[in-house]
């Protein structure tokens, strides 16, 4: 039997290319070796409170980005995570195993309360902030549960992988020790402990156009899969670089090391030593690098974008994927719920 792998994306705007190379990319590459179930986590998107009116909209872009970059759903599973009422159901279960202290140390949770309470500062103590807040502002409790729901979504598949960027991996963790935990509390032996996956090699991290740390939505640094031709190469060329080497075999900095770990990803080898070699012996043209780096990038993002445009409008295309998956995703889900309210001791009298 094939090993279950089990990824998801949050429902919260168009797919940039640390959204490409960190997951999606991969998860087009597992399709053909796993059974593999891929989904859109709208559920996860109301943590952060989204316009309900174009919450639907994103989860529909989502949806046909996974389809224009490659994803079969003859091949895969994908699916909506609300179309999947008993993960709702397995989340309630799994929270009473589940401390609220081990959710408060968790480094997303933390980030995330901190911006929602108007935190600058990083050693603020954010524990009485959210206890003792008495002012409109509050932590969500769907917030602080975020790693109950995702273990939830891997655990109710009995997924033994899961391909995700190196910033989920703290969640990953989580969802082994929830898994290792109600095993040995029920002396079951339930669910498997999944792992990350990348094809060999560390997961990566796309660095984000403004010189500093990783690509992401909230950062404002993307470039989208869906971006125009235009908009791309202007976005591209005006990526924060420095003033140039000055001598021979200068160390690189932040911003141009950036600059070549996208090369790295989107360009030939050659290419990307072509310009290394021309950063060493001080000729090279940050003109040049960037205008090498936006064709190599619509290389890849063009022929999806066009895809992402004719699928969008194709309603009957996307409701019969999800359907059908949501049927999939339900066969396997109810399965496990079954199990787990039965460990649990929660039988019906009729
Ligand atoms: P964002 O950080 O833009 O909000 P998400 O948190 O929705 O993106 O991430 C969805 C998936 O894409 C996750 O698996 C995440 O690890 C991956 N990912 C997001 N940004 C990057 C990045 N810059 N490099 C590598 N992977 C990334
Ligand atoms: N937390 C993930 C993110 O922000 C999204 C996600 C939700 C997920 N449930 C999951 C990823 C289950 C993998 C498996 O990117």
């Amino acid at each position: 039997m094939k090993e279950v792998v089990l990824s998801g994306i949050r429902a919260t705007g168009n797919l940039h290319l640390g959204n490409y190379f960190g997951a999606l990319n991969k998860f087009v590459r597992m399709q053909n070796d796993y059974d593999c179930l891929f989904f859109i986590a709208d559920l996860h998107a109301l943590t952060t409170h989204p316009d309900p009116k174009t919450l639907h909209s994103n989860v529909k872009n989502i949806l046909a980005e996974y389809l224009a970059a490659g994803i079969d759903p003859d091949n895969a599973t994908i699916f909506v995570q609300s179309d999947v009422p008993e993960i709702s159901e397995m989340y309630l279960l799994l929270n009473m195993h589940v401390g609220i202290g081990e959710l408060m140390r968790t480094a997303s949770f933390k980030d995330k309360a901190r911006k929602q309470l108007g935190i600058k500062s990083e050693n603020e103590d954010i524990e009485k902030e959210i206890i003792g807040n008495e002012s409109n502002k509050r932590v969500n409790a769907g917030l602080l549960t975020y790693p109950t729901l995702m273990a939830v979504d891997i655990l109710i598949q009995k997924a033994n992988k899961v391909p995700v960027g190196k910033d989920q991996e703290q969640h990953l963790e989580l969802t082994r020790r929830f898994a290792r935990r109600f095993n040995s509390f029920y002396g079951v032996d339930l669910f498997p402990e999944p792992a990350n996956f990348d094809f060999g090699g560390a997961p990566v991290k796309v660095p984000g156009l403004d010189g500093s740390g990783k690509m992401g939505k909230s950062e404002g640094n993307c470039i989208y899969l869906i971006d125009e031709e235009k908009v791309l190469r202007k976005k591209v060329m005006r990526a924060v670089t420095d003033e140039g080497p000055k001598e021979p075999n200068s160390p690189v900095s932040q911003p141009v090391e950036n600059l070549f770990t996208l090369m790295a990803l989107t360009s030939a080898p050659e290419v990307v030593q072509q310009y290394r070699d021309a950063y060493a012996d001080c000729s090279i043209r940050y003109g040049d690098l960037k205008k090498q780096l936006a064709e190599d990038i619509l290389k890849i993002t063009l022929p999806i974008r066009e895809r992402i445009i004719e699928i969008q409008n194709d309603d009957a295309l996307l409701s019969r994927v999800v359907r059908q998956g949501a049927e999939k995703a339900r066969e396997r889900a109810s399965q496990t719920l079954r199990e787990v309210r039965e460990i649990m001791g929660i039988k019906k009298f009729y």
